[in-house]
């Protein structure tokens, strides 16, 4: 297992879902954590069990609405008062929105999905590389989708923010490689989260577990993806372990985003 005691690793969204998996995973490594969410009930509750299990770990915790600007600025600022340095940025944060069809999409849903899908990650990029830049070192992964390298139906404005994650990744690879500052993006496929759960009730409300069995049934694998298979692979991306892998994004999927016509 890496060692990840001295690295300092801020993860966003990390209340419930992919960011919580990562959090259980670089607290097993020893890392420092700093977990961001809205949702101050759940983030309070993991936050106190995952003290339980590593208590010789530090964990800062923030509530903050990434796509609030000086929210963003606020966690920054808090996680270099406390630690003096960020050596990773799992920024995660992220929401599906509605299934509509583009002319039937709601617009205040459409803006909000943007605004935090979009610019929240934005922002986090914003105020995270100065700090990285000092330092001369930085590990960073944005929460893309394979929503942001294909289409997904009836998912407009996340698709549009997903591939918007994709490209600021690569810019990001290439303005700041200079400093030491290696940026990839993930794109899971469907993995078992709440996000997703909710989203079969979207698909089916009478029986979403219908709707999950036969999405399941179309991957090469034929499952879906579980939090803790992200969170292995966001694990090496975002330490020392990661050397030269930069700009990538990287399907996390079992296979399906390659595959044309049947399986
Ligand atoms: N689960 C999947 O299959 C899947 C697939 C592709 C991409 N993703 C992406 O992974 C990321 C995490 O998704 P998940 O499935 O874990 O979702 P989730 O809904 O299970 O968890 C997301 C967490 O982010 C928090 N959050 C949402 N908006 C926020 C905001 N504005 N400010 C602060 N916190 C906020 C929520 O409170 C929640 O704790 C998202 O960016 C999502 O688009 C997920």
């Amino acid at each position: 297992m890496v060692d990840m005691k001295d690295n300092v690793v801020i993860i966003t969204g990390a209340a419930m879902g992919l960011g919580l998996a990562t959090a259980k995973e670089l607290a097993a490594k020893g890392a420092s954590l700093v977990l961001v969410d809205y949702n101050e009930e759940a983030l309070n509750a993991q936050v106190k069990s995952l003290k339980e299990q590593y208590p010789s770990i530090e964990i800062l915790s923030i509530v903050a609405d990434v796509s609030n600007e000086e929210a963003v600025k606020n966690y920054v600022n808090k996680t270099i008062d406390k630690f003096g340095k960020i050596d990773g940025f799992y920024n995660n944060a992220g929401i599906e929105g509605k299934q509509a069809s583009i002319t039937d999409y709601d617009l205040d849903v459409f803006k909000k999905v943007i605004d935090i899908n979009l610019m929240g990650v934005y922002y986090g990029l914003r105020y995270v590389i100065p700090q990285m830049q000092k330092q001369n070192y930085g590990r960073i992964v944005n929460v893309a989708s394979v929503g942001g390298i294909r289409g997904v139906l009836n998912q407009t404005p996340y698709v549009a923010s997903k591939h918007a994650v994709a490209g600021m990744t690569k810019n990001a690879a290439l303005e700041y490689g200079q400093y030491g500052i290696l940026t990839n993006a993930i794109a899971p496929g469907a993995i078992l989260t709440p996000m997703v759960a909710e989203a079969f009730k979207q698909v089916n409300p009478e029986d979403p577990a219908a709707a999950e069995k036969e999405y399941a049934s179309n991957n090469p694998t034929r499952r879906l993806g579980q939090p803790e298979d992200v969170a292995k692979v966001v694990a090496f991306l975002i330490s020392k372990d990661n050397g030269y892998v930069s700009g990538q994004v990287i399907a996390i999927d079992g296979g399906e985003s390659n595959m044309y016509g049947n399986a």
